[in-house]
């Protein structure tokens, strides 16, 4: 196996420049808890769990970090581990219950708190309004595939503005929109367990059209705020030099790093490379070619891995399959990615190749490794070693003059993996979920210790 792990990490803080941007990155449904309390409506996650065989060993999100409670003491701890930046999401159903209708003044109140909080601690919240947890009243309106979510969108970007506009300042409008609408709409493997092209392609049109109008709904209220959203990105490596594999990576790339920003950025879908696209034309109506453009401040990619893909008939639409990393006899992580540090640099390359963009920052990279606690303690190298390989990719880029200007890492605590329940852990901080106690994990450490002299 040829990996390119650092056997010694001497970046400092400074290398990175002065206005690099530090932090780390959670999700509402992934760490709050407290699923029904305090008015909290369910979302399609809380309803997804609950069918049996759609997650690991039947988990869910019910309890998770305890974050709805126990906030203050990971903000202080955040702060003891010289984190200045928390990037986390709003719970859609804890500040509207049925989605669209009355205020839940305790969601609002726990948001407020949070915020209050953080910047107590001189900490800056960045605020993501969308991970994946729809109010499940919408669902069973249709969802992300029903036109009417531009305007349930509008109405709960409005209220997010116009209650924490006054001290959030930085915003991202949706989380990885292609793995909410291919996994939830199209694989049927996320909430809400939808599947086929009818229920996929309006649900890409829809969050494309809801990615911008959330834009111009947070510019509108909160004029000086800075506006981002957020996309998974992942670099693909044809699994050989035949045309058909080169073929089958070019339509994987279209759609996993393309079919979102594109739009944005007034190029449109990619139909060229994925001609099945072209059928989101059926949900059009007039208008809809200048809807998606937003002039974003900032790109959120979030990297894990590379894929290889290769040529097969038998997939529909695009003849092109994953082919998984355990079968390539590469180093992996617990969720069977392949630890490939050069992803990262490649992806910012690319993003950098778009001239609409102003900003990219990386608001999400991380790895699951089995974690063990031995004397209190949890020393994951392995995690150590990734985040450290990625890292270096990063100051690559940076030297060489490509825009890149800050890194969340993903997470910093354990949480619910979806549908991969509590297995994989991604945490800089450990969590022994039956006593909700926390320990810093070894590359909770060592970030400590490495962020120590920001100013
Ligand atoms: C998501 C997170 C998720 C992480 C690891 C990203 O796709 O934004 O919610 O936990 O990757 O899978």
């Amino acid at each position: 196996m040829n990996i390119d792990l650092p056997t010694s990490f001497n970046l400092k803080l400074e290398d990175f420049g002065d206005h690099f941007v530090w932090g780390v990155s959670t999700a509402a449904y992934q760490t709050e808890g407290a699923h029904d309390d305090d008015g909290k409506g369910p979302s399609i996650w809380d309803a997804f769990t609950l069918k049996k065989r759609t997650i690991y060993k039947n988990q869910h999100g019910e309890i998770a970090c305890d974050f709805y409670n126990k906030f203050k003491e990971d903000i202080l701890l955040m702060k003891s581990m010289n984190i200045k930046n928390f990037r986390f999401s709003l719970s859609w159903s804890r500040l509207i219950p049925d989605g669209l209708g009355a205020i839940n003044p305790k969601g609002i109140d726990f948001y407020n708190q949070v915020i209050d909080f953080c910047i107590e601690c001189d900490i800056t919240p960045w605020v993501t309004l969308y991970h994946w947890d729809l109010p499940l009243a919408l669902e069973q309106q249709g969802g992300w595939t029903n036109r009417t979510i531009l305007d349930w969108f509008e109405n709960y970007v409005k209220l997010c503005a116009q209650q924490f506009g006054d001290r959030v300042k930085h915003w991202m409008v949706l989380n990885e929109p292609m793995v909410f609408t291919g996994a939830g709409y199209f694989l049927g493997v996320h909430a809400p367990g939808k599947k086929r092209l009818k229920n996929f392609l309006p649900a890409v049109h829809h969050a494309v059209l809801c990615q911008a109008l959330g834009g111009r709904v947070l510019r509108h209220f909160i004029p000086d705020s800075i506006i981002g959203t957020t996309f998974s990105c992942s670099q693909i490596t044809p699994y050989s030099n035949s045309t058909k594999d080169i073929l089958a990576a070019k339509k994987a790339d279209a759609l996993l790093n393309r079919l979102f920003i594109e739009p944005a950025l007034g190029l449109g879908y990619p139909t060229d490379d994925v001609p099945v696209l072209k059928r989101i034309e059926n949900y059009f109506i007039s208008g809809d070619d200048q809807l998606p453009l937003f002039d974003f401040d900032f790109i959120g990619i979030q990297n894990y891995t590379r894929e290889v893909v290769k040529h097969s008939c038998y997939v529909p639409y695009i003849s092109a399959k994953i082919i998984k990393a355990s079968k390539r006899n590469v180093k992996t992580t617990l969720m069977d990615w392949e630890v490939y540090p050069s992803s990262i640099y490649e992806m910012i390359k690319r993003f950098n190749s778009y001239s609409g963009i102003k900003k990219i920052i990386i608001t999400e990279n991380g790895a699951a490794f089995t974690d063990v606690v031995e004397n209190g303690s949890v020393h994951d190298q392995e995690r150590l070693d990734y985040l450290q390989a990625y890292l270096k990719q990063v100051h690559k880029a940076k030297l060489e003059g490509l825009n890149v200007d800050g890194y969340f890492a993903w997470t910093f605590t354990d949480n619910f993996e979806w549908a991969e329940g509590y297995r994989p852990r991604f945490g800089l901080v450990y969590i022994d979920f039956a006593t909700q106690k926390r320990i810093v994990k070894s590359s909770g450490e060592w970030l400590r210790g490495f962020l120590k002299d920001q100013t």
